[in-house]
């Protein structure tokens, strides 16, 4: 999975080697919830993990990539001693991980588990953090004020992002992360223009 990142910070930034490996962050932060989300829920850790490391191996496959995931999982995990049983487990789960927001919740344990640690990472302070050196590498925030602008113009599908969550975990951490992700950026800019001296 690793290599995969490097290879599409190399398409993206002409280095293997970004100041940030935004992918890498993304993912990693991904396995860490997905599997504390199926310590919560009871969903299987075994398949949640292995969907959580290879959701996003074929990114550069762009709207299609969770469809060419799961490909790659069939491919992959074979040759593994990873429990062949499970192998299509972890495939529906990465085919259905699609989308900010969803009209219809998905219906097995798993795929809803992964789902939600996805859009979790992309919520709150995590993606804050995560966004502004991205932003800033590829060019489309230039000054903190354009940060800002950048950022709350994803309030436009954040609140449907945590209206979508499956799990009950994730959706109380979505709606504290979304309100953490506007309070900080209404903080920084209250400093950025003096409005907290006043207050
Ligand atoms: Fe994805
Ligand atoms: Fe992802």
């Amino acid at each position: 999975m690793l290599q995969a990142t490097e290879e599409e910070a190399k398409q993206r930034f002409g280095t293997t080697q970004p100041l940030f490996n935004y992918r890498w962050e993304h993912v990693t932060a991904v396995v860490t919830l997905a599997l504390k989300l199926a310590e919560l829920t009871g969903a299987d850790a075994e398949v949640v993990e292995a969907a959580a490391w290879l959701h996003d191996i074929r990114k550069e496959a762009g709207a299609k990539h969770p469809q060419e995931g799961a490909k790659v999982a069939h491919e992959i995990l074979p040759t593994t001693d990873f429990p062949q049983e499970k192998i299509g487990h972890v495939a529906r789960a990465i085919r259905s991980h699609q989308g900010l927001w969803r009209r219809k919740p998905l219906q097995d344990l798993e795929s809803q588990v992964l789902w939600d640690a996805d859009k979790l990472a992309k919520i709150g302070l995590t993606s804050l953090f995560h966004f502004m050196p991205l932003m800033l590498m590829k060019g489309n925030a230039r000054t903190t004020e354009e940060f800002i602008a950048n950022a709350r113009s994803n309030n436009k599908w954040l609140p449907k992002t945590v209206a979508s969550m499956h799990t009950a975990p994730a959706q109380k951490a979505a709606k504290k992360r979304l309100k953490q992700f506007n309070k900080l950026l209404n903080r920084l800019e209250a400093e950025l223009n003096g409005a907290d001296l006043s207050v």
